[in-house]
């Protein structure tokens, strides 16, 4: 994110550039903390913390430097040198748990095995995998940013297609009615930005909305919500050869469903063929959010015996999604002017749904359709409390991240999250600062335990984060009074 002008006459260290036994030791520990999914932030990470722990320990140090002296137990002080990046997997708290453990002069049995000293790491991937929704894998690779990133693997001599700046929406990005119009080809990212005319992106001061009305009615509880974009930090990316098969832009992230439906392997394949070369087919950050699906958003009334009207922006699959948590309620979809919006993001439609009717209800527990139960709780300081079962957890440090993760995002979802989008359905907010995501000084304090009393913790293990999703979007709402908009502008904790 930073330009090259401004390091100019500097010297800069990658995490390839760090000696080998400081790159392994803080691999190690993220590994051992679950403080890489994906992996597509951690290198950057890393490196930052690192560079943090030298100056501490530099005795060049000066007493103006007090914020950047660490000390072992200044958790604060680690949320501020995280200020400048964004883990969207994690919830932070694995992330400053690994600086605890690789900071320490201890030799932490849990830092063998590069991270994995007496866990199994099959079972490890298999609880990933399942919380994933995609193939996942965990070890100090996936830490180091090598889990296989979909632009990584691409030959040297490909093409390099990108939509054009401003392309007119197509129903089907992947089979535009005029591809040359939509995706310009080049032989290098350089010469394809320009002939795209492409610019930096853009956000707006504009207030996000919630798009919808509640319907009328005499209602006991009632919710609108906004556009949400799923922000996973890997843009959507593909290759292929001429006959071949795409690679996968779902390569070691799920993306919270966000990729499912991305353009970018069929316009490589299609394009290959086409070229009868090589194409990388590579969307930056504004194409990704211009393209890909939005939380759609709805506008619901409720009463206390269970029956009530979701209104819900047209999606295909959204309306069984939501009638799967909530049978009583009738769903209507709308067409609105805006940006597409996807029935496959995390818990779309059926976590607002079982939202509602459990605060209704007056419920504090909620099972998901996967079949994982969850509560949660939010203390009068914001600490959010968090008890799971999901059958066999697999790998307690796996689960836990996933599960820290999905807490960190229903908080960000019910408080902060939003897209502004003008009435004629263009996106304001085109940066991954715009969205809302909460930074690490934002995040309150989250513990997550696993309890036989609310399920099954033995059996079968199904996916957990979902259901915590939809269980901490619930406590936060209630802590604040079950404000009428989703997000509400309250921050649970503020820095
Ligand atoms: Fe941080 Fe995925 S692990 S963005």
């Amino acid at each position: 994110m930073t330009p090259a002008r401004r390091i100019a006459g500097r010297s800069i260290t990658t995490l390839d550039g760090l000696d080998d036994a400081v790159r392994d030791r803080w691999l190690a520990a993220f590994t051992a903390c679950g403080a890489s999914q994906c992996g597509f932030c951690t290198p950057g990470i890393v490196v930052r913390l690192v560079g943090t722990h030298q100056r501490t320990e530099s005795a060049a140090l000066q007493p103006g430097d007090a914020d950047d002296r660490l000390v072992a137990d200044d958790a604060a002080a680690v949320e501020r040198a995280l200020a400048a990046h964004l883990c969207r997997c994690t919830g932070w708290k694995p992330i400053v748990d690994a600086w605890f453990l690789a900071a320490s002069d201890d030799d932490d049995p849990r830092l063998a095995d590069g991270g994995m000293g007496g866990r199994d790491c099959a079972a490890a991937e298999q609880r990933a995998t399942l919380e994933g929704h995609t193939v996942q894998s965990v070890g100090p690779l996936v830490a180091a940013g090598r889990a296989g990133f979909a632009d990584d693997t691409a030959p040297a001599d490909a093409l390099v297609a990108l939509p054009a700046s401003d392309p007119a929406q197509p129903s089907d990005p992947a089979q535009p009615s005029d591809p040359a119009q939509f995706w310009v080809v080049a032989d290098t990212v350089a010469q394809a930005r320009t002939r795209a005319a492409k610019v930096q992106g853009r956000r707006t001061t504009a207030a996000a909305v919630p798009p919808l009305e509640v319907p009328p009615g005499q209602w006991d509880l009632t919710l609108r919500t906004s556009w949400v974009e799923p922000a996973y930090l890997e843009t959507d990316a593909s290759w292929c050869l001429p006959g071949g098969e795409p690679a996968n832009p779902l390569a070691n992230g799920g993306a919270f469903g966000g990729k499912v439906t991305s353009p970018a392997p069929d316009a490589a394949r299609r394009l290959a063929d086409q070229h009868q070369r090589p194409v990388r087919v590579l969307l930056d950050r504004e194409d990704t959010v211009r393209l890909g699906p939005k939380r759609p958003p709805i506008a619901a009334g409720v009463r206390s015996d269970g029956t009530g009207v979701v209104r819900v922006v047209r999606t295909a699959g959204i309306a069984e999604a939501i009638r799967s948590c909530a049978p009583t309620l009738d769903v209507e979809e709308h067409d609105v002017a805006g940006p597409p919006t996807g029935a496959h993001l995390r818990g779309a439609g059926w976590v607002e749904a079982a939202v509602l009717m459990a605060a209704v209800r007056g419920d504090h527990t909620i099972t998901s359709p996967d079949g994982a139960t969850a509560s949660a709780h939010v203390d009068d300081d914001g600490t959010v409390t968090v008890s799971v079962a999901c059958g066999d957890p697999l790998d307690i440090t796996t689960l836990t991240s996933y599960c820290t993760g999905a807490a960190h995002m229903a908080i960000g979802l019910v408080t902060s999250e939003s897209l502004a989008v003008a009435d004629d359905g263009t996106i304001g907010d085109l940066t991954i600062r715009s969205f809302g995501v909460l930074r690490a000084s934002q995040t309150p304090t989250i513990t997550v335990t696993v309890d036989p009393s609310l399920g099954d913790t033995t059996g079968p293990p199904v996916p957990g984060s979902d259901a915590v999703f939809a269980a901490v979007a619930l406590a936060v709402w209630r802590h604040q009074g079950f404000p009428p908009c989703w997000p509400t502008g309250q921050p649970l904790r503020s820095r």
